[in-house]
């Protein structure tokens, strides 16, 4: 098999989050990143329109050789798993490794999950979590602000600090010492969630996770893995680079180069 590129896509930058850890744990590998900026947010969308974007995102990064495909996506991730797709090259949620996270980390399994309403909707976490342990207790939440606050770079406005205390409030009362970020654009928000939430609870950012999934299904697929040269970083979005530009540069600390303009 041709040795190309790991592809990525999110509905916008959230995804980076997902990217950052991807790139720690693969220094040399070449990156396909999607952005389907001009269709974000996915969370607020049925699953019949989000399975269809997906499903084109799908087929953009496989028209660049791609070997595998993460879903940096959480809604996008549910919903698919939901519909049990099954592809010609390994495509890899961010759901089960993120439950699989939050239990190690929970003492009493009481697990919270926040993310977009068709995330939480599509109770694909509860499913996740309860297949690995029938007996937990979990608490989900819908925070559908929190993503386009992201995007418009308003994380350190003080109404982003009021929504995020009034979508936590609930949540708070219930016990759980792990929180599931759903959505791969809250780790944006880790420091106010952290702060509303108590310090006493443990949020699972499953970014880190899925970099080992990924590796995992790599090595059991024997696919082939670049381990020298420079890697080489491609960024599409389907609207707006200068906007990807501004917030992804912030959140990754460095210049993301050429980011191409992919109306899909
Ligand atoms: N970052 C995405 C997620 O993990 C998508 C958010 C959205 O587009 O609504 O769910």
């Amino acid at each position: 098999m041709k040795n190309g590129p790991i592809g990525i896509f999110d509905s916008g930058v959230g995804g980076l989050t997902v990217f950052r850890e991807i790139r720690r744990l693969f220094p040399y590998e070449d990156i396909v990143y999607f952005g389907d900026t001009a269709r974000l947010p996915y969370g607020t969308k049925s699953p019949e329109t989000i399975v269809r974007f997906a499903l084109k995102n799908i087929n953009f990064l496989k028209n660049h050789d791609v070997k595998v495909i993460v879903i940096a996506c959480n809604t996008a991730s549910a919903v698919l798993l939901n519909l049990k797709k099954k592809f010609r090259i390994p495509v890899i949620n961010v759901i089960e490794p993120g439950a699989r996270q939050a239990l190690l980390f929970s003492r009493n399994k009481k697990i919270g999950v926040i993310g977009t309403e068709s995330t939480i909707q599509s109770r694909a976490y509860e499913k996740a979590l309860r297949r690995y342990n029938p007996s937990a207790k979990i608490f989900t939440r819908a925070c559908p602000l929190f993503v386009p606050l992201i995007e418009e770079d308003w994380v350190k406005k003080p109404e982003t600090k009021f929504i995020v205390k009034r979508y936590l409030s609930a949540l708070k009362a219930t016990g759980i010492d792990a929180l599931i970020l759903g959505c791969t654009h809250y780790p944006l928000l880790k420091p106010l969630i952290q702060k509303e939430i108590g310090r006493e609870v443990k949020l699972i950012d499953s970014a880190r996770e899925v970099a080992k999934e990924l590796d995992e299904v790599l090595k059991t697929k024997r696919l082939p893995l670049k381990e020298k040269g420079l890697p080489r970083d491609r960024f599409f979005v389907s609207d707006l680079p200068p906007k990807f530009r501004k917030i992804g540069e912030r959140f990754l600390g460095r210049k993301l180069g050429k980011i191409q303009l992919h109306r899909l």
